[in-house]
């Protein structure tokens, strides 16, 4: 079929999902692509999509003769503008399911602007199908209402948060995409250097130190739209290359940025969510947030805690009593509707348990007013009454015990147990859990580098009390670090900086890192703090999972025009590719592939 020629004539006067039954009667000119196709008793009708929805179109072979016997060899995704009488549907026939379902156009004529390869799939149906072919023919995944209805909800969110951080005056600034490495825990995505032989560019894997020079060169508010890579593992809610929110202020404390990005939420979730999120936004410590839901992101829709049930263990002879003389604890969770759980289910569970890591999960359930699991035989009558009464256990729940020798990697294991019952239990709520998680940890020991290394970032102040004990004792310096977190999903994080060389430097020795290798890999941070560098901080926000909360899609790459895949493929363009040995030579690395033509 030859394509027509698009000239004024054929231009849309509406589009697809435009026409209302107080239409009928216009001529009109609709431009869109073919979707489905149905042929009746000789009537030809179509639909016509565009990405405001979709409209039906007949083709009479009665009164439009020429216009029909064309219409006989149009396909799925063929490319037309179409010409006609909008008419209200005939009694009976209306699809209340569209907003264009009381209509439809009478086509007196049409021409086809491009035709179609055959589609690989449906788009309309393309739910079940296989991601990476969805990912090959992007073009043709996107043509649906759910991902262009994704792609202009992350465009009204990019555009209230210029616009939000432009009227707090904020100053919209780019940093290089060649830089050096940043520190921020993934590894980094190199660039090698023709120019400089045997050289690298590291990709930013968020743009931290350039923005910190910022507050030192005096710019006082900085936001930018920044583009960040990460070669780290991938999951649903991580891309290699994502976007941040980035926000850098001079002269301020945590409360400031937490006001800022607080009334940031509760305008953005107005806008785009209709919501009313109440502020302030609840605030956690981190040590809170794991005892009493075992993350430091924990999910507020869930009502369950984790409760320390170590004084019910602490006399007398049980399994427990080791662990909890030599300083271990014993945790409980309670899950409601869990008392019917059979002894086969609680099995399951338990192996849940394991499986993340726990030597064992006992349980308790309430039968006939008394307290029964495999358990009960160790404890006394006055212990079970303690533990009925501290976790509030009923005929209808279960209470999961635990115990542990480190609290944070019990709490954890809770904590996924926590989310996982929940979830076969349907005991989260519908709604927006706002929760600041503050007061983290400086270090954590990394067993897989031997030393201590940052929570957040090296660069994150730590509270003035805890000074004394950055050598001494790093595990209980805490960070004026603060996260925060919607449902479960940590959204952003940031802290006040160190804003002095030799503070920064002391946290470099803390970490292992010699002055030489800080002066090497940071100097010049170290360098424009030595010249003058005001008290800042800042937080960055992660944008591909703030619109995928907002879109409620499952996926971060439902959210992402061009995602990479689960091995960080684009199977779109097919990148990474191979390259050309020469172009290899010419950037001086050697090949240790064999040779492609
Ligand atoms: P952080 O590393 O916590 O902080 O990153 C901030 C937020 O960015 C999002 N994010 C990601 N989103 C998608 N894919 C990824 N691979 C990915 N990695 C992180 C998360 C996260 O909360 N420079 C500091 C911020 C600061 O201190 O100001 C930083 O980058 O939502």
């Amino acid at each position: 079929m030859i394509s027509g020629k698009f000239t004024d004539e054929w231009k849309r006067t509406v589009k697809c999902g435009e026409p209302r039954v107080a239409d009928a009667g216009r001529e009109v000119v609709l431009n869109g692509w073919l979707r489905a196709r149905r042929d009746l008793g000789g009537i030809i009708f179509i639909e016509l999509w565009d990405y405001t929805g979709v409209c039906q179109i007949v083709f009479n072979p009665e009164t439009t003769p020429d216009a029909h016997a064309r219409a006989k060899d149009l396909r799925g995704e063929y490319v037309l503008a179409v010409r006609g009488t909008l008419r209200k549907r005939p009694e009976g026939t209306e699809n209340a399911n569209l907003p264009t379902g009381e209509v439809e156009l009478v086509a007196s004529d049409f021409v086809l602007l491009s035709p179609s390869a055959l589609p690989p799939f449906d788009p309309d149906g393309a739910d079940g199908v296989n991601e990476d072919l969805r990912m090959k023919y992007r073009y043709i995944d996107l043509r649906r209402e759910g991902m262009q209805k994704n792609l202009r909800v992350r465009h009204r969110v990019l555009k209230y948060t210029r616009d939000y951080f432009d009227k707090n005056g904020f100053l919209e600034v780019e940093t290089p995409i060649f830089t050096k490495s940043t520190p921020e825990g993934a590894r980094d995505y190199l660039v090698p250097s023709r120019v400089n032989p045997g050289e690298f560019y590291a990709l930013p894997q968020s743009p931290q130190i350039y923005k910190q020079i910022l507050m030192v060169s005096g710019c006082d508010k900085y936001m930018q739209i920044a583009r960040c890579f990460r070669d780290e593992d991938l999951r649903a809610d991580r891309q290699p290359e994502f976007t941040q929110i980035d926000v850098e202020m001079s002269f301020v404390t945590e409360n400031d940025i937490i006001s800022l990005i607080e009334h940031y939420f509760a305008g953005l979730f107005r806008e785009t969510a209709g919501a009313d999120i109440t502020l302030p936004i609840p605030r956690l410590t981190w040590k809170e947030a794991m005892e009493r839901y075992g993350s430091d992101k924990p999910d507020l829709r869930i009502d369950m805690e984790i409760i320390d049930i170590t004084d019910v263990f602490r006399k007398g002879e049980n399994p427990f009593a080791r662990t909890i003389a030599s300083g271990g604890a014993v945790k409980g969770l309670l899950l409601p509707g869990g008392g019917s759980l059979s002894r086969r289910e609680l099995d399951e569970w338990e192996n849940r348990a394991k499986e993340l890591g726990a030597a064992g999960m006992a349980n308790f359930q309430m039968k006939d007013g008394a307290l029964k699991g495999p358990l009960v035989k160790f404890l006394s009558g006055d212990a079970l009454l303690a533990l009925a009464e501290k976790s509030g256990i009923t005929q209808q729940d279960v209470l999961f015990v635990m115990s542990g020798e480190k609290w944070t990697a019990s709490c954890e294991i809770l904590g996924q147990i926590r989310l996982e019952t929940a979830c076969a239990f349907g005991l989260a709520r519908e709604g927006w859990k706002f929760l600041w998680v503050t007061e983290f940890p400086l270090y954590e020991w990394s067993e897989e580098e031997s030393r201590w290394t940052a929570v957040h970032h090296p660069f994150t102040s730590h509270v003035p009390e805890d000074a004394e004990f950055m050598k001494s004792d790093p595990a209980r310096v805490l960070a004026r670090a603060y996260d925060i977190v919607l449902n479960g999903s940590e959204l952003g994080g940031g802290s006040i900086r160190i804003h002095d060389p030799e503070t920064q430097q002391a946290a470099f020795d803390a970490l292992g890192i010699t002055p030489e290798t800080a002066r090497e890999r940071f100097g010049f941070l170290l360098d424009a703090l030595a010249h003058g560098a005001p008290p800042h901080g800042g937080i960055a926000l992660g944008l591909d999972r703030l619109v995928m909360l907002i879109c409620g899609a499952k996926s971060i790459r439902d959210v992402m025009a061009f995602p990479k895949n689960q091995k960080a493929q684009c199977p779109l363009s097919g990148a990474p590719s191979r390259v050309k040995q020469n172009q290899l030579e010419t950037l001086f690395i050697l090949s240790t592939a064999p040779d492609d033509e």
